[in-house]
């Protein structure tokens, strides 16, 4: 029967904790393969004394997991995020009586158990331990937990047990666990494809929030911009598909999910920041509002209270994206915000050919549910060919979409 199975597509994320056992974690690995299923194998550490990563990353055709943050601190940390969405099927084989316990209480310290709390596919949990760790009231405690929360535990097999015990306690046999995984697979909608989403493949750039400009250790430069508009549009590129690096000034608002977060204060670390990242993005939108003149020279200790007006004196900031603009890649789409008050299109239109972008989105912060600190905005879109659509006014997530929307249509895979 297993000969024939076909799971083509489907993705499974395998689970392999710390018992002797784990060595059939290989021919399942093989066997899912075999049967044309995605396999992602993360590792608990003591798995790893086990059967070695570079056993089943070979088996598997990728790189297996075991840490939640990254050695490389390039990597993204919210991979066990990403995972848990990818996921059609989250299998635990072998589950130690520690793994169980883990998950049946919502531990999550490593990338296994972290990934398991984010998954939203099921989980099918294979124990495997010895005899009377199996009988054990905590254990079998914890299994039953496992079913209430609405986990699959298929029941450890009876024989001999590495201890030289016989008793229940060994994992199913490899055949046993495909066969149930496709059982719960056939059950289970396809998670959308990556190729469903027009953004897969796709990295993106946003920028969003204020910078900060310090005038001495006490006091800064700023702007009320609250980040919200760049935060979602962040969002609604990870929702796409797309790698998302979101580079962000201080704000209140919390990391969007599946995006790596790029935390900076003033112009010149958000320019540094921008411009590392800027030539491999294919989309950039910079919606932050940079403050376009610094101190020229903060003091670095607090100024006293002394005359009765005080001259600063300012320089201008990097202008980000027209250094942007000047050096880009043909194929790349630079998206501008321009917060205008007077003459705002024919000021935006100036923007848009003068830092060389794609399109420029118009906003008045004076005009009443737009701009600044609202949650609404009302915007004008132009492009270059002198097009231009003006929006009616929408929560800051919708003209983010609308905004995808347009962007994508008129732009067809950048960077491919
Ligand atoms: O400040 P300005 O109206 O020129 O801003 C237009 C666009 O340029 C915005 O997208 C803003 O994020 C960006 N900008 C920038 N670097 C600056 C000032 C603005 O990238 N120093």
């Amino acid at each position: 029967m297993l000969a024939s199975l076909d799971l083509s597509g489907r993705c499974v994320v395998l689970g392999v904790t710390g018992s002797i056992a784990a060595y059939k974690a290989a021919p399942l690995v093989r066997q899912l393969k075999k049967a044309g299923a995605e396999v992602q194998v993360l590792m608990t550490p003591d798995a790893e004394r086990f059967v070695t990563p570079l056993t089943l990353g070979t088996l598997s055709e990728g790189e297996v997991l075991t840490e939640i943050f990254p050695e490389n601190e390039e990597g993204s940390w919210t991979k066990h995020v990403t995972l848990g969405q990818w996921a059609d099927l989250f299998v635990v084989a072998p589950a130690t009586a520690q793994t169980v316990a883990k998950l049946a209480h919502g531990f999550c310290d490593s990338m296994l158990t972290a990934t398991a709390l984010s998954a939203r596919c099921p989980l099918l949990v294979c124990p495997a331990m010895d005899r009377d760790m199996y009988r054990h009231a905590a254990t079998q405690d914890n299994l039953d937990r496992l079913q209430e929360i609405g986990y699959e535990v298929m029941p450890a097999a009876h024989g001999e047990l590495a201890s030289g015990l016989v008793g229940q306690g060994r994992m199913p046999e490899p055949e046993e666990i495909l066969g149930r995984v496709a059982e719960v697979l056939a059950e289970t909608e396809p998670t959308e494809a990556p190729g469903d989403l027009p953004l897969a493949g796709h990295d993106v750039l946003v920028t969003a929030g204020p910078t900060r400009e310090p005038i001495d250790p006490a006091r800064v430069l700023t702007n009320p911009s609250t980040g919200t508009m760049g935060y979602a549009l962040a969002e609604a590129a990870a929702a796409r598909g797309a790698s998302v690096t979101l580079v962000t000034g201080p704000t209140a608002l919390s990391p969007p999910p599946d995006v790596e977060v790029v935390s900076v204060r003033t112009a010149e670390e958000m320019n540094e920041a921008v411009q590392a990242r800027g030539t491999d993005a294919d989309y950039v939108f910079m919606a932050a509002a940079v403050a376009d003149y610094t101190p020229a020279d903060p003091s670095t200790s607090k100024r006293k209270k002394r005359d009765e007006d005080l001259v600063l004196h300012l320089r201008q900031t990097p202008d980000i994206l027209k250094t942007l603009g000047a050096h880009r890649r043909p194929d790349q789409v630079l998206v501008g915000f321009a917060l205008e008050t007077d003459d705002a299109l024919e000021n935006a239109r100036h923007k848009l050919d003068e830092k060389n972008l794609d399109w420029i989105v118009v906003n008045d912060p004076t005009e009443e549910g737009a701009g600044f600190g609202s949650s609404t905005n009302r915007v004008t879109l132009l492009h270059p060919d002198g097009a231009s659509e003006d929006l009616p006014r929408m929560p800051k997530a919708e003209v983010a979409e609308a905004l995808l929307d347009r962007v994508l249509t008129a732009h067809h895979d950048p960077g491919t």
